[in-house]
């Protein structure tokens, strides 16, 4: 059985509403379920189950997908994790699976697996990349650690390599380890000390790289791919997790060479992100191992605005927050080698605690204090925001109940951090299509005219139709997953269960939006005649000139029968 064949199995054993009600609330509406979204905090409920599509939407904050898509967001799994606990409940018992048949996912993890093997063999044998480690003080059990690698200098030489593995060049062209150009095709990563970057079940899913001369850019991430987003991955967690379990809270870094530095010198509970900001995915993967967090940036103004950004996103997910700014102008990496796990262990200890932090570099002025506010009316843990505004309130030497008065206030305003995203209410004509497409398989013979033009102007919607007319993706969320980020199946997911496309006369409602499209298409068409028949006239070509007029009567035609 191929992946998408265990997904399909999976949904015919198991419901969607059983597997979601072990996690929230849902009460009947209709054909559908709603509760309230475990994803966002919300008083009313805008999240919705359809037993019927199988799919899942919050329209108050955009999520959605299917059974695994849920199982893996709400649970901070991998996909694969996801699928083995979704066939365990289902009893479905997996088989290993050939390498040609095997999903896109699993062969994007293979090319990794091989890469970083490809390029922990290179270091072994370059004297330059040894020589750069050694003196930043990297030792070897750092180097076996977090397997750290190098990419030779030449062009394609991991691009040869895994071709002689035998992946093929579809799988590697959306690998992200490899460029693939008109005319020629080249590694991503070039001349490079290579750091492994690994998801939560430790599978490796991109690669951080670091140059070892002053080019420029000094570090290069992988670009994002089917198995790898940024904003939820942090590097090093794999290695910090029984660290973080054993000091009971986590240090946040900056830097790759940071976390390494940092394990070296036995703070074996640090990580960092992938040089982007902290984000909602990131402390909620924290959250499964600790309940305390430590940001440590440098002592500069960017160190600072990095603090006060990260700590809000991290006391909004129920941790709580504490920050170090180190002295001048060192970073973790250098300030353990110039003055050692002593001292740094001493910062640590004397982190502080989000207001201590906001005072100490702001001020008691009254914009400092409503961006405290703002941040504190965000926390949805009540018990930690007491503590917090029991420590201004002393500290900044005003009434608790007139903090709690303020709160209240701001809570009432979306603020900054706890805006989301609307749904719109108008879908195009074409979100419309897609969604009705693949809720209501029956009606798919309604939409050849789709097949044959270029009716369609949004890019993505495009896309998705031409896989499923074209590619042999079937119309399916299942079908659709293989070829979609799961951010595109949420918004996917989303169109299916959108009002506008369960309409009453649901076939009117096809009908209706071709003919816009087409009419859209038609005044396009038009607009381009009339440019070229003016073009015809400056020119004199007379034998243009009538072809366009005929052209152009036929469709002028066609637009009146339309109106
Ligand atoms: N970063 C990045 N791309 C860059 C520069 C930085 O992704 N062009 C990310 C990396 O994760 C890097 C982190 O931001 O580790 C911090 O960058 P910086 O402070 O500039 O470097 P250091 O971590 O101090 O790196 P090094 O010590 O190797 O100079
Ligand atoms: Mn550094």
């Amino acid at each position: 059985m191929d992946f998408q064949g265990i997904r399909e199995e999976i949904k015919s054993r198991i419901d969607i509403v059983d597997v979601i009600s072990d996690y929230v609330g849902l009460k009947k509406s209709g054909a559908r379920f709603k509760g309230l979204c475990p994803f966002h905090a919300e008083k009313t409920p805008s999240f919705v189950v359809s037993p019927e599509k199988q799919v899942f939407y919050c329209f108050g904050c955009g999520s959605g997908g299917d059974i695994i898509t849920f199982v893996m967001k709400e649970e901070g799994i991998s996909y694969n994790e996801a699928i083995r606990k979704l066939s365990e409940r289902a009893g479905i018992k997996l088989e290993p699976v050939h390498k040609q048949n095997i999903q896109e996912r699993e062969v994007l993890l293979q090319i990794h697996k091989a890469a970083a093997a490809f390029f922990r063999g290179h270091l072994r044998k370059s004297e330059k990349a040894l020589k750069y480690l050694h003196a930043r003080g990297i030792t070897k059990e750092s180097i076996e650690k977090f397997s750290i690698g190098a990419a030779p200098e030449g062009w394609d030489g991991l691009l040869r390599h895994l071709r002689k593995e035998g992946f093929q060049d579809r799988y590697l062209r959306v690998s992200g380890v490899v460029l693939f150009k008109e005319n020629n095709s080249f590694d991503f990563h070039r001349d490079r000390i290579m750091f492994p970057i690994l998801n939560s079940s430790g599978d490796i899913v991109a690669f951080g790289g670091r140059a070892m001369d002053n080019v420029e850019p000094k570090y290069l991430n992988s670009p994002e791919t089917l198995i790898f987003q940024k904003k939820r991955i942090l590097f090093g967690l794999n290695a910090a997790k029984e660290g973080i379990t054993g000091a009971k809270y986590i240090n946040i870094v900056e830097g790759y060479i940071d976390v390494v530095m940092c394990h070296q010198y036995g703070f074996t509970n640090t990580v960092a992100p992938l040089g982007t900001a902290l984000t909602d995915d990131h402390t909620k993967s924290l959250k499964r191992f600790a309940k305390e967090a430590v940001v440590i940036f440098d002592g500069d103004d960017a160190g600072i605005r990095a603090a006060k950004r990260a700590m809000p996103v991290i006391l909004k997910s129920g941790l709580v927050a504490r920050a170090l700014l180190l002295p001048g102008k060192s970073d973790p990496d250098s300030f353990l080698r110039q003055r050692g796990a002593g001292d740094f262990k001493g910062l640590i200890a004397d982190a502080s605690s989000y207001v201590e932090f906001m005072l100490k570099t702001g001020g008691y002025g009254v914009d400092n204090l409503r961006e405290i506010y703002e941040t504190l009316a965000s926390m949805e843990d009540t018990m930690l925001r007491a503590n917090l505004v029991d420590e201004l309130s002393k500290k900044a030497k005003i009434s608790e109940s007139m903090f709690r008065e303020k709160i209240k206030e701001w809570q009432a305003k979306p603020t900054r951090s706890t805006r989301i995203v609307k749904p719109r209410v108008k879908m195009l004509d074409e979100e419309i299509l897609l969604g009705i497409y693949l809720s209501v398989p029956a009606l798919a013979g309604m939409f050849t005219a789709l097949k044959e033009m270029e009716l369609l102007e949004n890019e993505f919607i495009k896309r998705i139709f031409d896989a499923l007319f074209n590619g042999g993706v079937s119309p399916t969320i299942d079908g659709l997953s293989m070829i979609c980020t799961e951010d595109e199946i949420a918004y996917i997911s989303g169109l299916m269960v959108n009002p506008n496309v369960e309409k009453e006369n649901i076939e009117k409602n096809v009908e209706d939006c071709i003919k816009n499209l087409r009419k859209k298409w038609v005044d396009k068409k038009i607009f381009e005649l009339n440019k070229k028949i003016e073009k015809a006239y400056s020119a004199n070509n007379r034998e243009e000139l009538a072809l366009l007029n005929q052209e152009n009567i036929k469709y002028t035609n066609e637009k009146r029968s339309m109106s």
